[in-house]
């Protein structure tokens, strides 16, 4: 059984009934009997209504304000369909992810063209699809836009405000060492070309300082940074805020995230421009949570317990040192603690080191809260593991809306 603390990090629907846990009204035991695990299972009310806190808590402080998923965070037209029905644009950092938001059905207009290394295919397909704003990352964006554009392109010029995130070394992107963007100090000549382009329209600055931000102050201070660089119509402040991965992790709220950017922009830009965010952690991490089943279990000098996942579908552990919290579904028996390592040839492959768990036994189903950002897109196929399915649960229903992976798909690029 579920601690009702577990249930702050599981998805927004998840609750027990009749001893058994549920996401959109299914039990995960049924998801995992139906289609199997590895799974992830996706609760389509969670996302609308964190949809929906995005769109109320940034307009209800800024009416000119657009929110814009970070689709890097989850790449899955299946699902991100559902923040383009709720009204959300969507930033993309190349052509595969352009596509990828084309086909959710984001409006071109409402979608926005990142990255540090864009090649003549992203931007091309940039303007081809009519994107509403490519963001100029340095001078070889605007000589591709220029030699590229038939037509006059509304751009953003992305500048590193030499403020670091406060968050992981692999994902503060505001330090002057960092790859993004232009220096404070070379942004007003880069201006002036944008400016003088006959193929770009500049509409303003873009700033994005890094992931998972526990601490707001940044924003304010990215701001002010920027700021000395003059007045601009339009403001894109970036993601980056944090989420809680565990029980009692504290972590800002939308509402606070609003605040925050807001903030910024009043006391350090300008309260007229229109301000653009591109959240993507904070809009899909809770709504998705995934299933895997007990493998072995070895009791020695410690208690490995291994799941049929690990590295190929969740490296936030790894790379990040991201601690989840994860559970045995439907099971109440006394904690113990483990390490909760995959099935991956890789002593590296520990899902939850210290993880406690409810006596873990073989075949026992184990549900991992707080997957729904940036565990799909990072996914792998290392030892030839098959990238799980994604299944969507609302009002009762599930439905399968990303297929499992099968041996074909892993022979299926080799040319004989
Ligand atoms: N905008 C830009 C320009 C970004 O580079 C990112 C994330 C976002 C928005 C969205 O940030 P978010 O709201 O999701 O924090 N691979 C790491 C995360 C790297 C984030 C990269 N950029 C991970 O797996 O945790």
């Amino acid at each position: 059984m579920v601690s009702d603390r577990l249930l702050d990090v599981l998805p927004r629907t998840a609750e027990t009934v009749d001893g058994r846990l549920t996401v959109g009204g299914v039990a995960l035991a049924d998801v995992a009997q139906e289609f199997g695990t590895p799974a992830f299972v996706a609760d389509e009310q969670g996302l609308r209504a964190t949809a929906r806190e995005y769109l109320q808590a940034f307009t209800s402080r800024h009416a000119d304000t657009d929110v814009h998923f970070a689709s890097k965070a989850l790449p899955c037209a299946p699902l991100t369909s559902i923040l383009a029905e709720e009204g959300l644009g969507c930033d993309v950092a190349s052509a595969g992810e352009l596509a990828i938001a084309l086909a959710a059905g984001f409006d071109p207009e409402h979608i926005l063209l990142h990255g540090n290394a864009k090649s003549d295919r992203d931007i091309g397909d940039a303007l081809e699809a009519g994107v509403g704003i490519i963001v100029v990352d340095g001078p070889d964006d605007v000589d591709r836009i220029e030699r590229l554009a038939t037509d006059r392109q509304r751009v953003l010029l992305r500048v590193n405000p030499a403020v670091a995130g406060v968050t992981h070394a692999a994902m503060d992107t505001g330090s002057p060492e960092a790859k993004f963007g232009v220096a404070l100090d070379d942004a007003p000549a880069l201006l002036d070309r944008i400016g003088a382009s006959n193929r770009c329209e500049l509409l303003g600055l873009h700033v994005h300082i890094g992931s998972q931000l526990l601490d707001l102050d940044g924003f304010g201070r990215a701001a002010e940074a920027i700021g000395r660089l003059g007045l601009f119509g339009v403001y894109d402040l970036g993601g980056g805020l944090g989420i809680a991965y565990r029980p009692g992790e504290a972590a800002p709220s939308v509402d606070d995230y609003a605040q925050a950017t807001v903030d910024a922009l009043y006391t350090h830009l300008d309260p007229a421009a229109a301000l653009i965010v591109e959240p993507g952690r904070s809009v899909v991490g809770r709504s998705m949570v995934t299933l895997y089943e007990v493998v072995t279990v070895k009791r020695g000098a410690r208690t490995h317990v291994a799941v049929n996942g690990g590295m190929g579908d969740n490296l936030e552990p790894m790379l990040y040192g991201q601690r989840f919290a994860p559970a045995i579904v439907d099971r109440d028996r006394p904690l113990e603690t483990c390490e909760l390592v995959g099935h991956h040839c890789e002593s590296g492959d520990v899902l939850v080191p210290g993880a406690v768990l409810a006596t873990p036994e073989v075949g026992d189903l184990l549900v991992m809260p707080v997957t729904g950002a940036y565990c799909y897109s990072l996914q792998n196929n290392y030892n030839g593991a098959r990238r799980p399915p994604v299944v969507l649960c609302s009002g009762g229903d599930a439905r399968l809306v990303v297929r499992r992976e099968t041996i074909s798909d892993l022979l299926a690029r080799d040319v004989r």
